[in-house]
C-alpha cells in the first residue's frame, strides 16, 4: 500500500536524504516548506510523486491543511527551542487534530532520556518535546543513531588528523555510537513506511571507542595514532558552562554545545541500550567509522 508521508524540513542536509530514500520506497511526498524559500521548489519541484506545501509554523490553519490526509509526518526540522520545542509542538498539534495516525519527531541523536538535567541543551530540548509527544493522541517514533559519523571528519574535534592523537575524556574504552547520516536516512524512510514501528528505534552504524578510533587511524594511514587524555567529562563540562556564559547567540551547534555532546557521550550517559539494527534487514552493509575515516584520507 502506497504510503503517503510529509516531512518538514526536508530542504535541510538530513530532510534531503531522508526524502531521496522516502522515493525508493511505496510513497507518494508532500514536503512542508516555510512561507519566504524557494528552496523546496527549487528542489523538489520537477518531481511528480513530491507535492510542495507551504505553511507558517504559528498558523494552526494552514499547518492542518499541510498535514491533513497523510499516514505519517517526519519531522527534520533543526534549530533550538523556537524549532525544536515550539514549531515541533505547533506540528504535532497540526497533525493529532488532522487525524494523522503517526509521527517522528525530529531526534536523531544519542539517548537524551536519562541525561543529567543541565548537562546538554539540544538533548533536553528533545526530551522537553518528547513529553509532548508522549501525551499527544498519535502514534511516534522517534529515531537514536548516537552521532553522525560523518563528523568525525569535521565538527566533532576527535580526531586530530594533523597531530595523529585521537582524544578522549575520562575513558578511551568507554563506548560511542556512530551512523551516517545516509543510514540514518534510510532508517528514517524505513520507519515512515512500517505502521509497527515501536515508539523508539535505536540504530548503531558503529560503536566504537576513543581506543578502536585510533586503531582505525593507524592502519588507515599507517602511521601510529596515540590516544590523548583531555581531562575528564566533569572538567569538559565545567569548560563548557564558562563557553556558554560567554556566548550571546542562539546558534544550534555552538562549540560548548558539542562540548555538551561529548560529554553526554563519553560519561555514558547518552549510549544506546537497545540497538535493533536487524529490524532494518540482515543484509543492509551499515557503514562504519572506519569507512568514513577511509573515505575522508583517499580523497
Ligand atoms: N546526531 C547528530 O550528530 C546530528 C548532527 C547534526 C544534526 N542532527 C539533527 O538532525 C536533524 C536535521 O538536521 P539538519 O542538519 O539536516 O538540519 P538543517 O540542514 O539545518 O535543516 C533543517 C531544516 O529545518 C527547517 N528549519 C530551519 N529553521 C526553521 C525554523 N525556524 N522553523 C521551522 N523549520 C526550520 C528548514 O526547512 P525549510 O526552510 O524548508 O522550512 C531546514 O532546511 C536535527 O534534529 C538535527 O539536530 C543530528
Amino acid at each position: 500500500m502506497t504510503t503517503t508521508v510529509l516531512v518538514a524540513g526536508a530542504t535541510g542536509d538530513l530532510g534531503q536524504r531522508i526524502v531521496r530514500e522516502l522515493l525508493d520506497l511505496d510513497t507518494r511526498l508532500r514536503v512542508l516548506t516555510r512561507p519566504g524559500s524557494s528552496a523546496a521548489a527549487d528542489l523538489f519541484g520537477g518531481e511528480e510523486r513530491i507535492e510542495v506545501v507551504t505553511a507558517a509554523y504559528t498558523s494552526s490553519r494552514e499547518l492542518v491543511e499541510a498535514v491533513a490526509g497523510v499516514d505519517v509526518v517526519v519531522s527534520a526540522v533543526s534549530g533550538t527551542r523556537p524549532v525544536i520545542v515550539d514549531a515541533q509542538r505547533a506540528l504535532l498539534a497540526a497533525a493529532v487534530q488532522a487525524g494523522v495516525p503517526r509521527f517522528i519527531p525530529s531526534d536523531y541523536s544519542s539517548d537524551y532520556r536519562s541525561i543529567a538535567r543541565g548537562s546538554n541543551r539540544n538533548f533536553e530540548l528533545r526530551r522537553e518535546f518528547a513529553a509532548d509527544v508522549d501525551a499527544a493522541d498519535i502514534r511516534a517514533t522517534s529515531i537514536l543513531g548516537g552521532a553522525f559519523a560523518d563528523m568525525l571528519t569535521g565538527e566533532a574535534p576527535v580526531i586530530l588528523f594533523d597531530r595523529h592523537r585521537v582524544l578522549y575524556w575520562s575513558s578511551p574504552d568507554q563506548v560511542l555510537d556512530f551512523t551516517t547520516k545516509d543510514d540514518v536516512a534510510r532508517v528514517t524512510a524505513l520507519v515512515a513506511v512500517d505502521e509497527g514501528a515501536p515508539r523508539v528505534v535505536e540504530i548503531a552504524g558503529d560503536r566504537v571507542t576513543a581506543r578502536d578510533l585510533a586503531a582505525s587511524m593507524t592502519e588507515i594511514t599507517g602511521t601510529p595514532f596515540k590516544l590523548q587524555w583531555s581531562g575528564t567529562t566533569g572538567t569538559l563540562a565545567a569548560m563548557s558552562k564558562v563557553a556558554r556564559r560567554f556566548s550571546k547567540s542562539d546558534d544550534t551547534f555552538p562549540a560548548w554545545q558539542g562540548m555538551q555532546y561529548l560529554v553526554s557521550m563519553y560519561s555514558g550517559q547518552a549510549q544506546l541500550r537497545h540497538v535493533d539494527n536487524a529490524r532494518f534487514g540482515d543484509d543492509h552493509v551499515w557503514t562504519t567509522t572506519r569507512d568514513v575515516l577511509a573515505e575522508y584520507l583517499s580523497r
